[in-house]
């Protein structure tokens, strides 16, 4: 049996940390794609983690190229090219300086990976997802965006640490856009079945639910220069696994949404099943009266951003 093989388009922070984290998954052999003037750095990075590869016991190989040829073949692609948002700066303040780099790196995937399932990680990242869509004409089932992934590990971090429970005991999720208007869904909620609204006051679920939509700039404003990339990686990795596994995980993502949650044509972070068949399935959970409200309010937001592609 072949191994798998994974492309990483963008060899920053997070390309670095996905790398690193599959190398030591053993998920399959890795190809960062970069643009030549940057290159030597992601070199060295990328042999500063095939000499790890000894230590861990792991099997998989590890290559850097300028040349999209050279992921041809590649059965998953994560696209983090782009650039990261700095302090004061909104994901949607990025949206002209990314676009363009997400419908070259659209046209560069359709002809080497035309069956790929692609995450894309780009900020805006709802916004990108459907450019990347729109630009590759690639089938729903082939285009996830992160979103709803790494706002819900934020979620259930907040909900463990309030709790003093183990986080592997929360289960919740985060929908709508990824940016400030998503929406933590507190009224599903829970720590091993048990609600959070048993277990923590409504000023504390109202500030974990707050910190949760500014987690992403918390962490911008103590870098100063980039933004979160270890969460970020390490739940594209989620997406990644569950669809090597071909394991039927339900991970809020941004999809897109063909009348579910009422939104016609355009990405937004729903509860999606990844499988073998990338995303395999939208699933609609029913809202209380204000996460619907919520919801539409974030609809709006993202479609808005949408437009202003132009596509
Ligand atoms: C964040 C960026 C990666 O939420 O969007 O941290």
């Amino acid at each position: 049996m072949s191994r798998n093989k994974i492309a990483v388009i963008g060899g920053g922070q997070i390309g670095t940390i996905i790398a690193l984290m599959a190398t030591q998954k053993e998920l399959g052999d890795i190809t960062i794609i970069d643009l030549p003037d940057f290159i030597d750095p992601v070199k060295g990075k990328a042999l500063d983690i095939d000499h790890l590869r000894p230590h861990i016991n792991s099997d998989v190989m590890i290559s850097v190229s300028s040349d999209y040829a050279d992921i041809a073949g590649s059965d998953v692609v994560i696209v983090t090219a782009g650039v990261p948002r700095r302090p004061n700066m909104s994901r949607e303040d990025l949206l002209f300086i990314n676009i363009d780099i997400i419908k070259g790196v659209a046209e560069q995937i359709k002809i080497h990976c035309p069956n790929a399932f692609v995450i894309v990680a780009t900020n805006p990242v709802d916004t990108m997802s459907y450019v990347f869509h729109k630009v590759s004409g690639f089938a729903k089932q082939q285009v996830a965006g992160l979103s709803g992934a790494l706002d819900t590990g934020r979620f259930q971090s907040f909900i463990a640490e309030a709790t003093g429970l183990s986080v592997k005991d929360v289960s919740c999720m985060v929908i709508g856009g990824h940016g400030p208007t998503m929406v933590p869904l507190v009224s599903t909620a829970s720590v091993a079945g048990i609600s959070i609204t048993d277990l923590l006051s409504s000023e504390q679920i109202e500030q974990i639910v707050a910190r949760t939509k500014e987690a992403g700039s918390e962490i911008v404003q103590l870098l100063g220069n980039g933004s979160a990339f270890i969460s970020s990686a390490g739940s594209i990795m989620e997406m990644v696994e569950a669809f090597l596994g071909d394991k039927k995980r339900v991970i809020s993502c941004s999809a897109l949404c063909q009348g579910e949650y009422g939104v016609e044509d355009y990405f937004l972070g729903v509860p999606v099943v990844i499988g073998a068949g990338g995303v395999e399935k939208i699933l609609e959970a029913s809202l209380d009266t204000s996460e619907h409200e919520s919801l539409s309010t974030t609809a709006s937001a993202v479609i808005a951003s949408a437009n202003k592609s132009g596509l």
